[in-house]
């Protein structure tokens, strides 16, 4: 458990939660496979059995957000660090950061930067030093978002993988 957000910051005196980030687990995949909806958790759940059976193999990492109280899983991100479209990420010094998602209900509370800040400390356990990030072309909110978290586009692709844009920085 690397972090927790306190419920009341400042002068904002809203009720919200606090949250925690940890490393994922395999026992977290069916309930991170709703993040996609009821009717895709089916097919994502197997796609994260997968994903976690990579962690083990030190391929991928992951890092889950919990709503606190009550330990909801509100937030996960995926950080790959070998077996990379070398065009996108090379593997050795650099990993790819991907499936960034915040349930809309805990969103605007910091918890995906919480969630990147955990990605880029576990990545430099395993001697990474940049982040790229990959994003829709018509995702301009992550893009924004990311740009104000210092990444700087340096790529972008349109083939079958769809029209991303890919953005890095130094870990934070
Ligand atoms: C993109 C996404 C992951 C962002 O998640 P998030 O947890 O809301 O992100 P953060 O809270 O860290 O930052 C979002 C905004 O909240 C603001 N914020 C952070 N903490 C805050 C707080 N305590 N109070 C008020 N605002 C806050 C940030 O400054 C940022 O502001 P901005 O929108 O004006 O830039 C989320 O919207 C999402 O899951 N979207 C759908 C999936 C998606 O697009 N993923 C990205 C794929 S590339």
């Amino acid at each position: 458990m690397t972090q927790v957000r306190d419920a009341i910051r400042g002068d904002d005196t809203r009720e919200r939660p606090s949250y925690l980030i940890r490393p994922g687990r395999p026992g977290d995949s069916y309930e991170l496979s709703f993040h996609w909806g009821e009717l895709r958790a089916p097919s994502q759940m197997r796609v994260l059995d997968r994903y976690f059976d990579e962690i083990d193999r030190g391929i991928q990492g992951c890092q889950v957000a919990l709503a606190q109280p009550g330990g909801e899983l509100v937030g996960q991100v995926w950080t790959r660090y070998r077996n990379i479209d070398p065009g996108i990420a090379d593997g050795r010094t650099e990993c790819y950061v991907h499936t960034l998602f915040v349930m809309e209900k805990y969103r605007r509370q910091g918890i995906a930067r919480a969630l990147v800040e955990a990605a880029s400390t576990a990545a430099s356990r395993f001697g990474r030093s940049v982040m790229v990030i990959g994003v829709d072309r018509p995702n301009e909110y992550a893009r924004k978002l990311y740009e104000k978290w210092d990444f700087h586009q340096f790529h972008a692709t349109n083939d079958l993988r769809g029209d991303l844009i890919f953005l890095c920085r130094r870990l934070f």
